[in-house]
């Protein structure tokens, strides 16, 4: 069974805290978090950075196959944190794929619903076309200094155009973060990428608890697809929590 984690996370069929016991807090991660954490969208959540260490350090620990993905980067706090943690476990032959437009959200449609819209028409919001926008050279010169280049690779463009065509590279996915918000996007990243996800691996949802549209995503595709997970926090808190 695969493990689908959504909102903060739960595995596709299992909670991962309850198969893994040793769950590292806030504190013994603080240095790590520290790292990346300028680079994480405001208001930057640490309870989510926390959970998202602990799924890393679950997968390589059970040793569930495959890459890391996220799709929704910004200027790539996230994903340095993964990858941060491939880099200080010695890890090789794992990388964190990075998935986005490099030139902000795409155009906010009525199914996200008038939170969403307001979020994107308000020009002091980061989900605004001009601040959500973070441009490719900048986020890998960023993987650069931090010494993290060998440990990801960058995809450029929309995900219904990018996703059909590089999931075939990309392959068995063990960690697949989504966190792009509107409807369309995480639908896209679901039917693209959700197969690719190996048996024990892990869908972490960003937005699960915060859009709408995104928690109408997962459920329709969970139906369509005939799936019946649980859909849990780990920690137990909704995003509007943190
Ligand atoms: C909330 S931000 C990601 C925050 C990031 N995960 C972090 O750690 O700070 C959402 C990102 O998703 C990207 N995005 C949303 N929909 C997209 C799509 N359909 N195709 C490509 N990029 C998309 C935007 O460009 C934006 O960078």
């Amino acid at each position: 069974m695969r493990n689908i984690s959504i909102g903060e996370q739960n595995q596709k069929g299992h909670c991962a805290q309850r198969q893994f016991n040793a769950w590292l807090s806030e504190a013994e991660l603080a240095s790590t978090l520290d790292k990346v954490k300028g680079f994480v969208m405001p208001p930057a959540c640490t309870d989510a950075l926390v959970d998202v260490a602990n799924l890393m350090r679950v997968i390589l620990t059970l040793n569930v196959p495959g890459d890391v993905v996220e799709c929704g980067v910004w200027r790539g706090g996230t994903a340095f944190l993964m990858a941060e943690l491939l880099k200080q476990a010695g890890v090789r032959d794992r990388k964190v794929w990075l998935f986005d437009s490099f030139e902000g959200m795409p155009p906010v449609e009525e199914i996200d619903g008038a939170y969403a819209i307001k979020e994107a028409n308000d020009p002091e919001s980061f989900l605004s076309p001009h601040k959500s926008r973070a441009p490719l050279e900048e986020v890998q010169r960023t993987a650069s200094e931090l010494g993290l280049a060998n440990h990801t690779e960058f995809v450029k463009g929309w995900f219904n155009e990018t996703l059909p065509v590089a999931r075939d590279r990309v392959g068995e996915i063990a960690l697949l973060h989504i966190d792009c918000d509107w409807y369309s996007s995480v639908r896209c990243c679901l039917d693209n990428l959700y197969d690719r996800v190996a048996e024990g691996g892990f869908v972490f949802l960003d937005d699960y608890y915060h859009y709408d549209a995104c928690t109408l995503a997962a459920h329709e595709f969970l139906a369509e697809r005939r799936l019946p997970y649980r859909i849990e926090s780990i920690e137990g808190r909704t995003w509007g929590g943190c």
